[in-house]
């Protein structure tokens, strides 16, 4: 270590650096619109030691490092078509806990508005916008930049609006009017395909359809739309550090830009963008309850000099609002060579946990290991 970086770590002051950008409460694209060209030092980022499957190996058959896409077209035509249907969805929740879904029922030009929406929240006046911004994590909708912007390492180059849409509904004025109906729309359509996918995924485990949905995994939606401008300098910092999700299941909307990678086999995979798809995920809480059968897989999304790129990610999970209801390794499951890896806990211990534990580290479940 050089005598030049002492001076600049003692004359460094991150905590002021980062209260002045809190402040500000026009986020990372505050930054980009008073057209900075350096990335400022508290986004920063330490180099990852994983690196990335296509640069590093060869998939001469394209599908050693590709997610899988599932057809959810038959699944209601006939017990063989969804037999089908479940097989592949058990394949690549245990593999790859992640995959995408075509056919999945939202028509395309909801997923536009939705993406729309999103930007025209994040392009309006700032000073309408920053009537949003909070840190009070029992408001209705949050707009900030980086939830965990104080205890994280470096921040994420990216800004993120988390609404509460169930299980108790917003009244339409307590939401931000630029994206408003179409966040209503899209909310309503994104539970059904709940219902759906944890019927598949409850299938997929060997119990009864209804099972996840009985024991309340649908109840909860918090949808999370977040910005990612474009950055001057990409390789200095991250999108989204790498981390799983605390929900049970995540529907992800993504724009045509790309940049989500999810770590598979210690390496990087890209999920790239496909058309009018959905990119499904299992959280934490699936992988507690189906002890480990499914994986929640951790992810990350690359800052990128092309942008914005948009994304909206809808998380079922109740961590917003208060429940006794507990949850544990699921009974069926378990068996004396498979006896409960986790204690039992619930949804609201497990965030307040996650929420503590940040971005960019170990995996919160590590907490709850028996
Ligand atoms: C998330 C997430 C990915 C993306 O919100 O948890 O991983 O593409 N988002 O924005
Ligand atoms: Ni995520």
């Amino acid at each position: 270590m050089g005598a030049t970086k002492a001076t600049d770590d003692e004359t460094y002051d991150r905590t002021t650096e980062i209260k002045t950008f809190d402040e500000t409460k026009a986020g990372v694209k505050g930054l980009v619109d008073a057209g900075i060209t350096k990335v400022p030092r508290m986004f920063h980022t330490q180099p990852d030691p994983f690196v990335q499957a296509s640069s590093s190996h060869d998939d001469p058959d394209k599908t050693r490092f590709s997610i899988p896409v599932i057809d959810l077209q038959g699944i209601n035509s006939g017990s063989e078509q969804r037999r089908e249907v479940v097989d592949k969805v058990r394949g690549a929740s245990e593999v790859w806990g992640f995959f995408q879904v075509v056919n999945h029922g939202i028509p395309a030009s909801v997923l536009e508005e939705m993406l729309d929406g999103t930007r025209r929240f994040y392009e309006q006046d700032t000073e309408v916008k920053k009537e949003w911004y909070t840190r009070d994590s029992s408001k209705r909708v949050v707009y900030n930049s980086n939830f965990d912007l104080y205890s994280a390492g470096s921040a994420n180059w990216r800004d993120t609006t988390y609404c509460s849409m169930a299980p108790h509904a917003p009244s339409p004025d307590e939401l931000p009017e630029a994206c408003r109906d179409i966040l209503i729309e899209y909310s309503e359509q994104v539970k059904k395909l709940g219902l759906t996918l944890f019927g598949l995924l409850s299938e997929a485990l060997g119990l009864n359809p209804n099972h996840l949905n009985e024991i309340g995994c649908p109840e909860g939606l918090a949808v999370l739309y977040h910005y990612y401008p474009a950055c001057p300098e990409p390789e200095l910092t991250i999108g989204a550090s790498k981390h799983s999700d605390s929900d049970f299941m995540t529907v992800l909307l993504q724009d045509h830009i790309g940049g989500l990678q999810i770590l598979h086999e210690n390496l990087w995979v890209d999920v790239p963008p496909v058309p009018g798809a959905l990119v499904i995920n299992i959280g934490d809480l699936l992988q507690l309850i189906s002890n480990d059968r499914f994986k929640s897989v951790a992810h990350r999304v690359l800052a990128s000099d092309v942008g914005p790129r948009v994304s909206v990610a809808s998380f079922f999970t109740t961590g917003h609002v208060p429940s006794s209801r507990i949850y544990g390794p699921i009974k069926e499951l378990l068996s004396e060579d498979n006896p409960a890896k986790y204690r039992e806990t619930t949804v609201r211990e497990y965030s307040v946990h996650y929420d503590a534990t940040g971005l960019g580290g170990k995996s919160a479940l590590l907490g709850f290991r028996i």
